[in-house]
């Protein structure tokens, strides 16, 4: 058992470690000094059965610790210590009432107070939930999902667990328990990148939410005719919000289960959406403007591509219905092979940046223009998609991968989206502090210097057209 205490006053640590060596002895204490560690404990070091807080804390409410902790881990018994003063002034009623084994042990401490105290908090978890939410589990009876995925509900009928190694999941969700984006995020800037569900409860999550996201666009795609897209109040970034969320599940159940027939539904619901938009708002900067700059993703890059496509081939004149699909599949699916979405900022091989991730990563990162290019086999009518894939990835003088196509030889169709595809990641990279305007004329002064060559050489006057018609 694990007790997370936080506290950075070394001597009553010093003490209060005797006192557990003394009484407690094959329980484990992780020691934290403030309010971030201990976050960061709690959601890579846990489960912990009970948290101790010292109520003399310089840059941290306890009673407000004590609610974000709880919020983050789930309610367990919380032990408040320092002396009486402040435990009077600085622990609430309410947040002392909100756990029957919650305590308040004062200092100078008594040797006999705090095993009595303790063993009350250290009770509640051998008879309560708290047990339970530790599992000893085979690995392969379970799925992973990305965290991102459950942004689409605010509960689930089912339980998630994170992996903590050594074949133990601990509890992260439990079944129709109402969680937040924030406690999500939590775990998303810890770079903690999947929740698990069973294997049968991962297919049926992610068919449910298929379904759902399915509903939501062809409720969108139906609206009337009237609704004025231009009109300031028109909400293009919940629409943006929506087609992310469609995507970055779409590739998951690919990976996942296959392309099912409710995949291939997503993925046309998807591309109509943005062309759907687009025609309707007839506005890149406002298309831009909707896109989210934190929490950054692949999903979000195979959108802005898709945009950026609709731009680039509007302004050529080749915009038949026809280009925009093959060019909203590649966009949508053409990075589904790739697991980490830090990848999204890499083109070659060569990049040093590539090192840094693991060796299964960077052998994904090889073979994911192929294996992308592959899945257009599961759809229909998209001739030519699968040449836009295995493409995309190269780049002029011969020097991208899988095949060093040149400049000349690279097809048009792949020009077209290898710039659009190259100017969305160039426009969400982080830009601190510029506007919108300025994050396009830089994306597109960077460009000009390895595309404008070759077969690139149109595509990227058209993408030029597109940015200077805005100033
Ligand atoms: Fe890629």
């Amino acid at each position: 058992m694990k007790i997370l205490y936080i506290s950075e006053n070394p001597e009553d640590t010093e003490h209060l470690l005797r006192l557990f060596k003394a009484h407690f002895p094959k329980v484990q204490v992780v020691v934290v000094k403030d309010e971030k560690a201990s976050i960061d404990a709690l959601t890579i070091d846990g489960p912990f059965g009970v948290l101790m807080i010292d109520v003399t804390l310089r840059l941290s409410d306890p009673s407000l610790l004590a609610e974000k902790l709880t919020d983050l881990s789930g309610s367990r018994p919380i032990v408040f210590f320092g002396p009486r003063s402040f435990v009077e002034s600085r622990v609430k009623d309410v947040i002392y009432q909100s756990h029957d084994a919650n305590q308040l042990l004062y200092r100078p401490y008594d040797g006999l107070e705090f095993k009595q105290k303790l063993e009350i908090a250290i009770k509640w978890t051998k008879t309560e939930d708290f047990e339970q939410s530790v599992l000893e589990v085979n690995r392969e009876d379970f799925l992973p999902i990305k965290i991102k995925n459950f942004y689409l509900y605010d509960s689930i009928p089912y339980e998630a667990f994170l992996d903590i190694g050594n074949e133990k999941f601990v509890k992260v969700l439990a079944k129709n328990k109402k969680y937040t984006q924030a406690f999500l995020r939590q775990y998303v800037q810890k770079d903690v990148k999947n929740f698990y569900l069973y294997k049968d409860e991962t297919i049926r999550f992610l068919e449910s939410a298929i379904l759902m996201i399915n509903e939501k666009i062809e409720r969108v795609l139906t609206l009337s005719t009237l609704t004025d897209y231009h009109d300031s109040n028109f909400n293009h970034k919940a629409l943006i919000d929506l087609q992310i969320g469609g995507a970055r599940l779409l590739q998951q159940v690919i990976k996942t289960i296959g392309v099912l027939d409710s995949v291939k539904r997503l993925t046309n619901n998807l591309i109509a959406t943005s062309m759907h938009l687009f025609d309707r708002t007839k506005d890149l900067t406002r298309i831009l403007a909707a896109f989210p700059y934190k929490d950054k993703d692949l999903a979000v890059h195979a959108i802005l591509t898709n945009y950026m496509c609709l731009e680039i081939i509007e302004s050529i004149g080749w915009d038949s219905k026809t280009t925009r699909d093959k060019l909203g599949l590649a966009s949508i699916i053409h990075d589904t092979f790739i697991s980490n979405d830090k990848m999204a900022a890499i083109y070659v091989l060569d990049d040093p940046a590539l090192k840094d991730f693991t060796e299964e990563e960077q052998e994904e990162f090889k073979n994911h223009p192929i294996k992308g290019a592959n899945l257009v086999n599961y759809y229909s009518g998209y001739s030519d998609v699968d040449f836009i894939i295995s493409q995309h990835h190269e780049n002029p003088h011969g020097k991208g991968f899988p095949n060093h196509v040149s400049s000349l030889k690279v097809t048009t169709f792949a020009a077209v989206f290898i710039l659009a595809n190259r100017f969305a990641c160039l426009f969400l990279s982080p830009w601190r502090g510029i506007s919108v305007h300025k994050i396009m004329k830089n994306a597109i002064k960077k460009l000009v210097v390895d595309f404008n060559v070759g077969n690139y050489k149109d595509p990227l006057k058209a993408l030029e057209k597109c940015v200077e018609k805005i100033f």
